[in-house]
């Protein structure tokens, strides 16, 4: 057996750590996967785009008939006790997992009345990618999207996801990319992002994908960057011309696809959109306002952000100048 993870969890009122916390065999999130869930990055201690993954969890409960057990105000309370007592705490980066089944009752498929829902969370440090997939992209291969068609609730019912990814896993590959009809759909745990002629398009916001919070984020790193975006259909053949293939998840964050189906995407090197996308990514993690393509004068006299940490990895897929007053315990 492989060892579970020594974290603390939240389960129905409780927090107790991960390995003693126990549920029942009726559960529906057991029996059926009838629940839906949430993955929610922690930079530094802060969760980021709770609203936004609040607003998800709150529509995919509503999707499937699932009262909301707590109020907003609730819901980050227990995320931030995770964090407050969260042990395992290494680099600083974690996600806090969120999973409302409908909760226990005899096994029957109808939907039983009266039930109290079963709330589950725990906080686990977020796998970072390595230095190598940040430099060189990533493999991908193909498949055909074989899911069913409400994709953009975030469900546990997760077996088709399961399986497509497991294609990947025995191609040596870091995602399977899926096709729907001869379109672009998402990839089984992440949204695909196509780059032609410096434009970033993406599937649109419907049944067939499940609309990643950073979609909206991806949809104003574009603006601020002055690069067009689109939501609209992609055909197989413009996801096989892409000048680049960006992949994003809250665990991912924005990841270039370098190769797909054994060929190289563009030049088979993350390419400049990736570059300009994850350095805004990288900015919006800290809360660094991104600079904003015509700044006034006024912006430019305004106080300067507090000093912060940086979070560019190295080796840096593009050039960094750092300007400031010269600080003798500055290490490069
Ligand atoms: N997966 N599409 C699917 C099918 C996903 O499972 C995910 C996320 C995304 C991206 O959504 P977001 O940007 O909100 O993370 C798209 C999570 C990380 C998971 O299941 O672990």
């Amino acid at each position: 057996m492989q060892a579970l993870p020594d974290t603390l969890c939240y389960l129905n009122g409780d927090y107790t750590a991960l390995q003693d916390a126990r549920i029942s065999v009726l559960d529906r999130g057991f029996i059926f996967g009838d629940g839906i869930y949430e993955v929610i990055p922690v930079y530094q201690g802060r969760l980021f785009r709770f609203d936004e993954h609040l607003a998800r969890l709150t529509r995919s409960l509503a999707e499937v008939q699932i009262p909301n057990p707590h109020t907003p105000e609730q819901w980050r309370q227990i995320a931030d006790t995770l964090i407050e007592r969260n042990t395992a705490r290494a680099t600083g980066e974690d996600t806090v997992y969120i999973q409302v089944s409908r909760g226990v009752a005899p096994r029957d498929h109808a939907m039983p009345q009266g039930i109290t829902p079963t709330v589950f969370a725990m906080i686990n440090p977020l796998k970072a990618q390595s230095a190598a997939a940040r430099e060189n992209g990533v493999a991908c291969v193909t498949a055909e999207d074989f899911r069913w068609k409400k994709g953009h609730i975030k469900s546990t019912s997760l077996l088709s996801a399961v399986l497509a990814r497991q294609i990947s896993v025995e191609a040596g590959a870091t995602e399977a990319i899926l096709l729907r009809d001869g379109y672009l759909t998402e990839a089984s745990s992440s949204n695909v992002w196509v780059v032609k002629d410096g434009r970033v398009l993406g599937a649109p916001r419907d049944g067939l994908v499940l609309e990643g919070i950073r979609y909206g984020l991806i949809e104003s790193l574009c603006k601020e960057a002055n690069i067009p975006f689109e939501l609209r259909r992609i055909s197989e053949a413009e996801l096989r011309n892409a000048d680049e293939v960006l992949l994003s998840s809250a665990t991912k964050e924005v990841l270039a696809v370098s190769r797909l189906d054994e060929q190289p995407v563009g030049n088979g090197h993350p390419g400049p959109v990736y570059a300009q996308l994850y350095a805004g990514y990288q900015r919006a993690k800290q809360g660094t306002p991104t600079p904003t393509v015509d700044a006034t004068p006024a912006a430019t006299n305004a106080a300067p952000p507090p000093a912060q940490e940086s979070l560019i990895e190295f080796p840096s897929l593009f050039p960094i100048k750092v300007m400031g007053p010269k600080v003798d315990g500055f290490v490069e």
